[in-house]
């Protein structure tokens, strides 16, 4: 134990915000119940906003951003959880107004902990952090709603970003023929590498946007992006066919009109990994450790980085320039 311990800050200073190293002690951080050793944690998009002061994630600064943690409990006074124990926590409030897995510790309600499951270690449990959390979820209800490799091709929209990659190679390791929706041409190789069988460019992904219909192509979808790009997944998806969304990179706007759904029975059925239910996190975290363990996990590795190289990355990710996610090192 330490009596301080490193973490990023973001606080704002002039016009704007300022991510730097600072050391906390342990009455800094918030009462809970379990207090974690945080090993490593990762770079979402949503981090990027904490950490350039988006008052709808965090209203409060200074403030240590981090979505993500896995590490070892250091102790517990719920009794859920025995001294050294390796953990999750994603979501719920933490990076968000509850200092995050950007810090060597946090402490946090024994109700946002699930267990590291068997034969998953903390930095593996990060490389998928909220983002493979995410799209295990959305797999997941693409295949609660029925849909199944034999229906046809998947799109992915947003394919390069943390989500997006892991839901393609996700839904190619499960035997499907997926097509990865987007922006960057260059990423043909790696794309394939995860299992894409295809891809389709920005423009393609937006073609036609005017019409009310559009040729139906996709069994199923996992859509990071929202506005025109969803809304064409969802007037190209075939009869029956379900579309996963989860993101809003593109837009949170949604130009749609009813006739994919009440002519093609096409279902939108949302996702949120935040507020999810632990339950249903410890299974999606259970299948990721099992039977949806990924062979090409590591190629999905952009960059592994201590606390103080993270934050440039906070510019990258907040501007689509990401391939795949950034693994953040504590101790
Ligand atoms: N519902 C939930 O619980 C949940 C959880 C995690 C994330 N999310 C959301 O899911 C989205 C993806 O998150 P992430 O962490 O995977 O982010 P990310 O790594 O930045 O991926 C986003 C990808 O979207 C594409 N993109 C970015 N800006 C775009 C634009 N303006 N127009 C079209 N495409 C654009 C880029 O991929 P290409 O260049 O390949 O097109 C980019 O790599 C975000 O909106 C995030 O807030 C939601």
């Amino acid at each position: 134990m330490t009596d301080t311990f490193a973490a990023l800050q973001t606080r704002a200073e002039g016009e704007g915000y300022t991510t730097t190293l600072v050391q906390r002690t342990l009455e800094d951080l918030p009462e809970g119940e379990v207090l974690v050793r945080v090993q490593w944690s990762s770079l979402n998009y949503k981090d990027a906003l904490s950490a350039s002061g988006n008052k709808g994630v965090t209203r409060q600064y200074p403030h240590t951003p981090g979505i993500d943690a896995a590490g070892e409990v250091v102790s517990d006074s719920s009794g859920t959880f025995a001294e050294g124990a390796g953990v999750i926590v994603t979501g719920y409030d933490l990076g968000m107004n509850t200092a995050g897995g950007y810090g060597e510790y946090i402490r946090v309600p024994a109700a946002w902990v699930t267990r590291l499951p068997q034969g998953m270690d903390a930095r593996t449990a990060m490389l998928f952090g909220t983002a493979g959390l995410t799209a295990g979820l959305c797999v997941q209800t693409l295949l609660d709603s029925g849909v199944t490799p034999e229906d046809g091709e998947v799109l992915v929209t947003g394919a390069t970003g943390g989500v997006g990659s892991l839901s393609v190679a996700l839904l190619a390791h499960l035997g499907f023929r997926v097509v990865a929706g987007t922006g960057k041409a260059d990423a043909a190789d790696w794309l394939t590498t995860l299992g894409a069988v295809s891809l389709l460019s920005r423009e393609e992904m937006l073609a036609g946007a005017e019409r009310p219909v559009l040729k139906p192509r996709w069994a199923g979808v996992v859509d990071t992006l929202g506005g025109e790009p969803l809304a064409n997944a969802v007037k190209s998806t075939a009869y029956g066919g379900s579309v996963a969304c989860c993101g809003l990179a593109a837009s949170t706007a949604l130009p749609l009109n009813v006739l994919p759904f009440i002519l093609r029975n096409v279902r939108l059925l949302g996702v949120d990994s935040v507020e999810q239910p632990l339950a249903a996190k410890a299974a999606i975290w259970q299948r990721l450790a099992t039977d949806w363990r990924l062979p090409v996990l590591e190629q999905i590795v952009a960059a592994e980085v201590s606390l103080a190289d993270l934050p440039p990355w906070f510019d990258t990710i907040l501007k689509g320039g990401m391939r795949g996610r950034i693994l953040v090192r504590l101790s």
